[in-house]
């Protein structure tokens, strides 16, 4: 049983708060980077609005009805001999296993809000250097700031919906867009914006292959935080009379937003001072200090400047990835909100610390199979597998499984007969085959 509910606006901001986070900020402007820019956008944006905002409105609307938990509701929603179908809400435990290391990545945040506050490097090889130190051998100073992000998450998550998950996106959402802005305007100024402009914007198609699309549409469910139940569990809480439609077009825009505005930010810095594009996940922590460090002391307010607004759109997410869990063990195990909090946020801080070891020289090989250790199979496993096959199972429930009629009462305020038309060919048929595509081709990545 819920008791508080959102605000119209409190949801707004938690859902955006969820979607825009390290996603937009830390890994769109650098896969951007490593896929050749503009071609990758473009994907990535037609992504977004065909397959993202369809599987959106899905997962929202098995929350709005069904009103509990992930498993409650799809349990709930089920007509009469598909009750199997409740098994897809255990797709909340992706969130823990994004967590892992999610919240050692905002740990490496909270760090950089103290480099930004001493010393920023010097040199992108000084940078390049500190930030290798950090990973290979600053086990205690990642876990220690693995630690305070464990402490921020389960804090704000113990608190609920309305006093800790509302509260705190009505605070941080709207620093974290005026921070983005305000250094958007400052990049604009600057010579180099043209050519983050072109860089972005201008396609060169020869640089798409298959696996940047696959990463692209990884990536879309990955920033809209779809296909794991966080939207779904926020919705449960949604107020009564909601436009749907409306609802998930604002936390589109938001996060695309932000996400765009970041990279031409980024992007704008790392050229005006003759950095390249393309430096994998080191590209905040390595290219960007070091521009900060050339600018001066104005580089040094907006260091600090972007790792706060970094490290609040990685809060708001990660409580995000936390609650579907959460709201699982109270709705089904009869935990307390303390207990359930503790327990899921225990799994995540305890598994993140491998996830710390295995980026560390010391532990790396035990720690690495195949191509990839087990910092990045997390990352890829729930990214480029897990979402997909979450966002799937909800396309699949809501197209076929949950009779088309109950569908179309529950939208009825939310779209008129041609929208819902199109939604549905969109969600029956596109969504799906988008996905097994990218599916099949991981297949043959791998
Ligand atoms: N969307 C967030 C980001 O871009 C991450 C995130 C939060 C997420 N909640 C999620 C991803 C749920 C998938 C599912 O960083």
């Amino acid at each position: 049983m819920k008791i508080a509910r959102f605000s119209q606006l409190g949801f707004i901001l938690a859902a955006a708060g969820s979607a825009v986070g390290l996603g937009n900020i830390w890994k769109f402007p650098y896969i951007a980077g490593e896929y050749g820019g503009g071609a990758f956008v473009l994907v990535y944006l037609v992504t977004v609005l065909v397959i993202g905002f369809s599987v959106m409105i899905a997962e929202m609307l098995i929350g709005y009805k069904g009103r509990l938990d992930g498993v409650g509701s799809f349990e709930k929603l089920s007509p009469a001999g598909k009750s199997g179908w409740k098994y897809a809400g255990f797709m909340g435990f992706t969130g823990l296993l994004i967590l892992t290391f999610y919240s050692v990545v905002i740990g490496w945040i909270f760090h950089y809000v103290v480099v930004a506050l001493s010393t920023l490097p010097s040199s992108v090889s000084e940078a390049e250097q500190s930030f290798h130190q950090l990973l290979s051998a600053g086990i205690g100073t990642q876990l220690f700031y693995h630690t305070l992000a464990f402490m921020a998450i389960t804090s704000i998550v113990v608190r609920g919906i309305k006093g800790g998950i509302e509260k705190i996106n009505m605070k941080l959402m709207p620093i974290l867009i005026l921070i983005v802005t305000g250094m958007f305007f400052y990049a604009l100024s600057l010579d180099a914006f043209s050519k983050a402009w072109e860089f972005m914007f201008v396609p060169e198609w020869s640089k798409i292959d298959s696996e940047a699309i696959v990463v692209a549409v990884g990536h879309a469910f990955f920033t809209l935080s779809l296909g794991m139940g966080a939207i779904l569990t926020y919705s449960a809480s949604l107020p009564r009379e909601t436009n749907l439609t409306r609802v998930s077009l604002i936390v589109i825009a938001l996060d695309t937003g932000i996400a765009l505005l970041a990279g031409l930010l980024l992007f704008t810095f790392l050229f005006e001072y003759g950095a390249g594009p393309a430096q994998g996940p080191g590209l905040v922590f390595i290219s960007l200090p070091a521009v900060f460090y050339e600018m001066g002391i104005l580089g040094t307010v907006l260091a600090l400047l972007f790792f706060i607004a970094l490290a609040f759109a990685g809060l708001t997410s990660a409580v995000s990835l936390l609650e579907p869990m959460v709201q699982y063990l109270i709705d089904r195990s009869n935990f307390t909100r303390f207990k359930a909090t503790l327990s899921a946020g225990l799994f995540f801080y305890i598994v993140g610390i491998v996830s710390i070891l295995a980026n560390s020289s010391e532990f790396s090989q035990q720690l690495t199979f195949g191509s990839r250790n087990f910092f990045d199979w997390m990352d890829f496993i729930t990214a480029s597998v897990l979402l997909p096959v979450g966002g799937l199972a909800m396309a699949i429930f809501v197209g076929y499984v949950m009779p088309k009629t109950q569908v179309q009462a529950a939208l009825k305020g939310s779209m008129n007969d041609r929208g819902f038309a199109l939604w549905y060919a969109a969600i029956r048929y596109i969504a799906p085959a988008a996905l097994l595509i990218v599916m099949l081709n991981l297949l043959g990545m791998e």
